[in-house]
């Protein structure tokens, strides 16, 4: 018997049926919502690469019971922006060049998304927090954490020129 859930997804409300409650959001968005722009990397909950935003905080999809969403609001990185138009922390990566093969990039760019929206100025030591929660195999941080610091910059100016994101 599957138990249904209703949710907000990326800015519209969703009901969907999961045989298992206990099943994680990451596997639920990547098997059977098609939503594979979050990663999977270590399952448990240590690499950051599966980051998504649940009311408003980063949090690992791969701790993330699904029977736990009922009434939550949820937010992928497809929610962020595509090719017509990027983020701010997105544009600052391609800026800054901050990743190289990309599998850590989403987790990155929503554990920023999530810090910028909770304090839109944060210090060097909070990005770096940030972004230490993320594991990166590629690009030895300093592109990484140069893109988090114009991520900073840039949604700063983009709040300030009243633009949606
Ligand atoms: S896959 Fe979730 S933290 Fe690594
Ligand atoms: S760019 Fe490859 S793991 Fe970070």
């Amino acid at each position: 018997m599957s138990v249904a859930l209703r949710f907000r997804l990326n800015h519209e409300d969703v009901e969907i049926h999961v045989q298992d409650p206990a099943a994680t959001l990451l596997d639920v968005l990547r098997t059977d919502l098609n939503l594979t722009g979050t990663k999977s990397g270590c399952e448990i909950g240590y690499c950051g690469a599966c980051t998504v935003i649940v009311d408003g905080a980063a949090v690992p999809a791969c701790l993330q019971m699904v029977g736990l969403l009922e009434g939550r609001d949820v937010r992928t990185v497809e929610d962020l922006g595509g090719p017509d138009g990027l983020d701010p922390v997105q544009r600052a990566f391609v800026k800054c060049s901050g990743f190289q093969c990309g599998f850590c990039t989403p987790g990155h760019v929503m554990a920023l998304r999530a810090l910028l929206d909770q304090e839109p100025d944060p210090g060097e030591e909070r990005i770096r927090q940030t972004v230490d929660g993320n594991y990166c195999r590629c690009t030895g941080y300093a592109k990484i954490l140069d893109s988090a610091r114009e991520a900073v910059a840039l949604d700063r100016a983009h709040t300030a020129a009243g633009e949606a994101r």
